[in-house]
């Protein structure tokens, strides 16, 4: 079967268990492509039998990129189309994977299979500082949970096992609730600074911020626009911590750049 994988991800947990899930159906036989949606060619990935989604979970919702893709899905391609959705999160998915279901579902979609992965978060800025850092013990953990359950996960979506969710009220009210703060990330964006005196002028958030949102402009200056989404991927992972969001995240001791499941993590370049 063809399978096709379309992954966003922001600073690689979700892009490691979309390759976890690449390697395990290819041993299985399958042919696996898979797309990263802020370089895809929608025409390609709705090219196959069989679609799977990885996606962060974002304020209970999902990075914009799907919902553009979903906007401008060719229906006639997505009508009865197999698609299988696997979620990355930090504390609490609560019904964002139902509600997608439902959105593909309108679409034409026919939804085999749903999970979602706990790993750590990618936010620690003044102001959003949930959740505690873990330790490399506690990473360690959670790479090995999710590695625990990719052969089976990978046998339920080709046998179509949809495993219904229940939802609690309470998580439903919290999840509506989340979604709503999503308009909080445009103060936050609005607080994204360089700091001169860290930056050496690399050029790699350059490369790597997907909506080509920062630049290097005519006066050799590293330059933030206004098409931001608010991903964090420039603020983690560049090599100075040069990347504020406000003052108090000078302080790289408490708001912690999150680097990657294995701190080594390599982004893909855009430009
Ligand atoms: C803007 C933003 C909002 C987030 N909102 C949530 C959330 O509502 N619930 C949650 O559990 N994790 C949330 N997270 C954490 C990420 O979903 C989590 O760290 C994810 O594994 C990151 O995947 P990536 O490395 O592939 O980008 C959020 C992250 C970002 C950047
Ligand atoms: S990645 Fe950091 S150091 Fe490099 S240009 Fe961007 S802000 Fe400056
Ligand atoms: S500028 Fe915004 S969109 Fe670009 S990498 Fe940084 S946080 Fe992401």
């Amino acid at each position: 079967m063809k399978i096709n994988l379309l992954y966003f991800s922001s600073t690689g947990n979700t892009h490691f268990i979309c390759k976890k899930f690449k390697e395990k159906l290819s041993q299985l036989e399958h042919n696996v492509t898979e797309f990263d949606i802020v370089t895809e060619n929608q025409s390609q990935v709705l090219d196959c039998d069989m679609l799977g989604i990885f996606y962060p979970v974002w304020a209970c919702t999902l990075p914009p990129y799907f919902f553009d893709f979903m906007k401008n899905i060719n229906l006639n391609k997505a009508k009865g189309k197999k698609v299988f959705i696997i979620a990355t999160y930090e504390s609490f998915i609560g019904n964002t994977n139902v509600l997608f279901k439902r959105k593909l579902q309108r679409k034409g979609f026919t939804v085999v299979f749903q999970s979602h992965f706990l790993f750590p978060a990618n936010v620690y800025i003044p102001g959003i500082n949930f959740s505690k850092k873990p330790t490399k013990a506690e990473i360690d953990e959670m790479v090995n949970s999710a590695l625990s359950r990719i052969d089976y996960e990978c046998i339920q979506i080709l046998s179509e096992q949809y495993k219904k969710e229940k939802i609690s009220f309470k998580h439903k009210i919290i999840s509506w609730g989340f979604r709503r703060c999503y308009i909080l990330f445009n103060i936050f964006k609005r607080r994204m600074k360089i700091n001169k005196s860290k930056c050496t002028k690399c050029c790699l958030c350059v490369k790597i911020c997907p909506t080509g949102n920062i630049n290097l402009n005519p006066e050799k200056e590293i330059k933030i626009g206004n098409n931001c989404i608010f991903c964090v991927k420039c603020y983690n992972l560049c090599p100075q911590n040069a990347i504020l969001i406000g003052k108090k995240s000078k302080n790289t001791e408490k708001y912690k750049r999150y680097k990657g499941l294995f701190s080594g993590y390599s982004s893909p370049q855009y430009r």
